[in-house]
């Protein structure tokens, strides 16, 4: 069941996953700073050391650390290795600690499949939860992960289940099983997918939901974004076409040609929302495409008003245009 994006951000842990450059580490950002302007300490976090949260507020550099990016709102990459030794540093001491450094162990641990994915969630689950076992760490009200692309985002979300499944007992076991109830829960976890109004990407959040589905999992919110303003209706078509061909300066013609091809390129946006609606079941939310080279804070506040609009289905129509 597909909820409101309010209704999403009730929960403590999202995961945002879609196929790649559609948006997630734009409308993850963005969630946060929706989360934040409900006073919830929001922590974003990155799985595949993009900084792309950070590179938008003018910061730069990959860190593995938490860091502040306005007022509640912070980031971290995630990085297996570091999250290795951190666990092992935790959980077994010095021993742990002397393990997790040596080369030999670490490249041992990275090459065991799904290893680096279990390790990435180890973080994440830890990073969510009311008592933090990194000492001296605050509590975050909400962590969203700013997930790897849908494919790779599925299998991310599966594997503590099959390491608790394959591993059966010890230590790696318990804990896998102990992340995989986590994110079972679904009162805990959501799943949003981002798509943008295309084709293949509307085919990929369908075929996501039905993964997820496989697993015992939902989507709990689809976004589609950078949707076109639709400034032309169809009814304006024919009338734009005969004045294009009855224009006598070119540039005329070419403005008449570029209203034409974009009353085209936002009807085609308008069939796939339509096809991903009715394959859902579900309305979505939509966020414009925001016609500026970068995406700073400044936009990503644009982005956060459209989605805290109680009818998101709207938001497109009402900032872009
Ligand atoms: N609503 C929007 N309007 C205009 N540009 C956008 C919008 N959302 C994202 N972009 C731009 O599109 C590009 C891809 O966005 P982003 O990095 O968030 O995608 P992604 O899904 O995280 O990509 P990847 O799969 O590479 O991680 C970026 O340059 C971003 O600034
Ligand atoms: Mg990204």
């Amino acid at each position: 069941m597909l909820v409101a994006v309010s209704d999403l951000l009730r929960h403590r842990l999202i995961f945002v996953t879609g196929k790649g450059g559609v948006g997630k580490s734009t409308v993850a950002t963005a969630l946060g700073l929706v989360a934040v302007r409900r006073g919830r300490r929001t922590i974003v976090a990155e799985l595949a050391s993009q900084s792309r949260a950070r590179a938008a507020f003018h910061e730069s550099g990959a860190t593995f650390e938490e860091v502040q990016l306005a007022d509640g709102l912070f980031t971290i990459s995630i990085d297996p290795e570091l999250a290795m030794e951190e666990y092992l540093r935790v959980k077994t001491g010095s021993v742990g600690q002397a393990l997790g450094s040596s080369r030999l162990f670490q490249a041992l641990a990275m090459a065991t499949p799904g290893m680096r994915e279990l390790l990435s969630m180890g973080k994440v689950w830890e990073l969510a939860q009311l008592q933090r076992r990194t000492s001296g760490a605050d509590v975050y009200d909400l962590v969203i992960v700013d997930s790897p692309a849908t494919g790779h985002g599925a299998g991310l979300l599966r594997t503590p289940q099959t390491f608790a499944e394959i591993a059966r007992v010890g230590p790696i076991a318990h804990q896998a099983r102990t992340i995989a109830a986590t994110i079972a829960d679904r009162e805990f976890t959501a799943v949003a997918a981002v798509a943008i109004a295309e084709e293949m990407p509307v085919s990929e959040t369908l075929w996501l939901r039905d993964a997820l589905a496989r697993d015992g999992m939902g989507l709990d919110a689809v976004i589609v974004n950078a949707r076109l303003p639709e400034r032309f209706a169809e009814r304006d078509r024919a009338p734009l076409a005969q004045a294009r061909d009855r224009a006598r300066s070119p540039l005329v013609a070419a403005a008449l040609d570029a209203a034409l091809s974009e009353q085209a390129r936002a009807r085609g946006q308008a069939e796939q929302v339509r096809r991903l609606r009715d394959g859902l079941g579900q309305p979505v939310a939509q966020l414009p495409c925001l016609f500026t080279p970068q995406i700073g804070r400044p936009e990503l506040e644009l982005l956060a008003d459209a989605l805290e609009l109680p009818r998101p289905e709207r938001a497109a129509a009402a900032v872009g245009g």
